[in-house]
């Protein structure tokens, strides 16, 4: 079947927090909403198939994930990345961040340090914050306009430092974003490989975010962290989901891969009470995504590539002021506006005021993040195009 990404549906007066909390948010209804991270596009057709013949069933009580589903997870993570995990690793919550949340309760004790890597998805840092623990910046370098890690720097976030003499030890985990919101840089193996000896030499644990790993530009391939070595799945929390792949973020469905038995337990232990069971719907929609849902999921990547090569090739022939780094995975690009010499707030006031475009902050994303805009462009190529222009109109006033 053949999708239609150009068509431009109303997602207005359907309670969704892209469009109807525009004024709310950006102060007025005419601002084109392009910050949280899901698209305007509808689901493919078997998803919605199967949601409704599931309705249809009119029984919404206590759901489990069933066998159909975990082996969906199973042959999915084995043909996609060429990662072989066992059915029983497989943990489903409602979100990733609620179990980057649980993760963390379950590694720390507070007052125990979580490491972070900004600018990084801003959710992170009151998920280590509330669990009692104390965000430890390994900031990642601009190198040339291309993101790297410090492994240096992250060396040293194990060794004594000045002022804090418990300080070795005390670094329990790191949160890795894979590919990383909102730089769109996706880990290659070497470097996941350094960073995980680092990290494990020194007896924290890794919680990796794989959410945007399934969308990828032409040329890149994921791999799981897990996936790397033995070691490394043992000391590892992996965190993935078809929500933003196949845009489901209202269904709230993930599935959490823990391969070590004593970790997975701490895992359960710790959520139990506190986080919801299964949303029916969620693993009715996230089984079909991952058995039928791939003949949508190749035209989305053509379109958004698309998306991305428009955007790129349109700010650096009429935009110059604003430098897009190139994404290698998710739809969600980040636009160094330093030249344009405007401070944080005034650089907020003139993308929602002026240009009339509803971005997310780059200070938001912590270190490095000042001066920034993270763009979402998932959406019909006419609204990109629309919102491209009138941030060259407003960048021509100044
Ligand atoms: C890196 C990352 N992790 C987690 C989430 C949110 O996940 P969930 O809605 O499943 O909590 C997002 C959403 O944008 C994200 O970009």
């Amino acid at each position: 079947m053949r999708y239609d990404f150009d068509q431009v549906c109303s997602r207005q007066d359907t309670n969704c927090v892209k469009w109807d909390a525009v004024k709310s948010i950006f102060g007025s209804e005419d601002v084109i909403p392009m910050w949280v991270a899901d698209m305007d596009f509808p689901a493919a057709r078997p998803i919605v198939e199967a949601l409704e013949k599931r309705a249809g069933h009119e029984f919404y009580g206590y759901t489990q994930p069933g066998p159909g589903l975990i082996g969906a997870v199973v042959d999915r993570l084995q043909r996609k990345f060429d990662w072989k995990i066992e059915p029983e690793w497989v943990v489903f919550t409602p979100g990733v961040i609620p179990a980057i949340n649980v993760a963390i309760r379950a590694l720390t004790r507070p007052g125990d340090e979580v490491i972070l890597q900004e600018p990084v998805y801003y959710p992170f840092f009151p998920s280590v914050k509330l669990s009692g623990c104390q965000v430890t910046t390994n900031a990642l370098r601009l190198n040339h306009g291309r993101y790297e890690m410090d492994f240096t720097d992250l060396e040293s976030k194990f060794l004594p430092r000045a002022g804090m003499r418990e300080s070795p030890g005390r670094v329990r985990a790191i949160v890795l974003c894979n590919p990383q919101n909102p730089i769109g840089r996706l880990w290659n193996r070497e470097e996941l490989t350094r960073l995980g000896e680092i990290v494990i030499r020194n007896g924290a644990t890794v919680i990796s975010d794989e959410i945007h790993c399934e969308i990828l530009y032409k040329g890149y391939r994921h791999s799981p962290f897990a996936a790397i070595s033995e070691e490394f799945a043992r000391n590892c929390i992996v965190c993935m989901a078809p929500s933003k792949t196949f845009n489901l973020a209202g269904l709230a469905a993930s599935s959490i891969i823990i391969p070590d038995k004593k970790l997975r337990d701490r895992f359960n232990e710790t959520r139990s009470g506190v986080m919801p069971g299964q949303n029916i719907f969620g693993l009715v929609a996230m089984e079909a995504a991952y058995l039928y849902g791939d003949e949508w999921l190749e035209q989305l990547l053509d379109y958004l590539q698309g998306n991305m090569e428009f955007t790129l090739r349109y700010c650096a022939r009429n935009i110059p002021q604003i430098k897009v780094t190139r994404p290698q995975g998710t739809y969600l690009l980040w636009l160094d506006c330093r030249r344009l010499g405007l401070d944080d707030m005034a650089l907020r006031s003139f993308m929602r005021e002026k240009a009339r475009v509803g971005l997310d902050d780059g200070f938001l994303f912590g270190k490095g993040g000042s001066g920034f805009q993270r763009m979402n462009i998932a959406c019909p190529r006419v609204i990109l195009e629309e919102a491209v222009c009138r941030i060259e109109a407003a960048v021509k006033t100044l």
